[in-house]
């Protein structure tokens, strides 16, 4: 009886834990192209580093930004932000600009 008490403890407190991310936030963090190119200066929870790159969660720019123009972006560079054009295919920078507009839906 008391193994069968210790499972459900164990099962209600891995639901709490799981239900705390929601599912929009882990689609661009989970990408493991993000993961390599770009967490070292958007943060690993794409929240921005101190003096790195901003958050690219709840950002006005992202928010009016088309799909499109996060594509440029990502492969021309802007500011302090290398291209990845060179780097990542099309269809990478692609998944990545639907991902984070995905973040920024208002
Ligand atoms: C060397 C640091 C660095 C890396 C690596 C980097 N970024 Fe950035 N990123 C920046 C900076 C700095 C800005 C702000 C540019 C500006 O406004 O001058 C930015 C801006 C952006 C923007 C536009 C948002 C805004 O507020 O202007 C997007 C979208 C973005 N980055 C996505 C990515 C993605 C996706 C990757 C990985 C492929 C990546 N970045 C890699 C530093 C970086």
């Amino acid at each position: 009886m008391r193994k069968l008490q210790f499972v459900v403890v164990l099962f209600l407190s891995l639901a709490a834990a799981s239900a705390q991310t929601s599912p929009a936030d882990v689609t661009l963090t989970a990408n493991p192209v993000f993961q390599k190119n770009c967490v070292r200066c958007h943060g690993d929870n794409a929240q921005g580093r101190f003096m790195h790159g901003p958050s690219l969660i709840s950002n006005k720019k992202i928010q009016i930004a088309t799909p499109d123009d996060l594509h440029n972006i990502i492969a021309n560079g802007k500011g302090h932000m290398p291209k990845f054009g060179s780097k990542l295919t099309p269809e990478e920078i692609d998944t990545l600009a639907h991902e984070v507009k995905a973040l920024n839906v208002k």
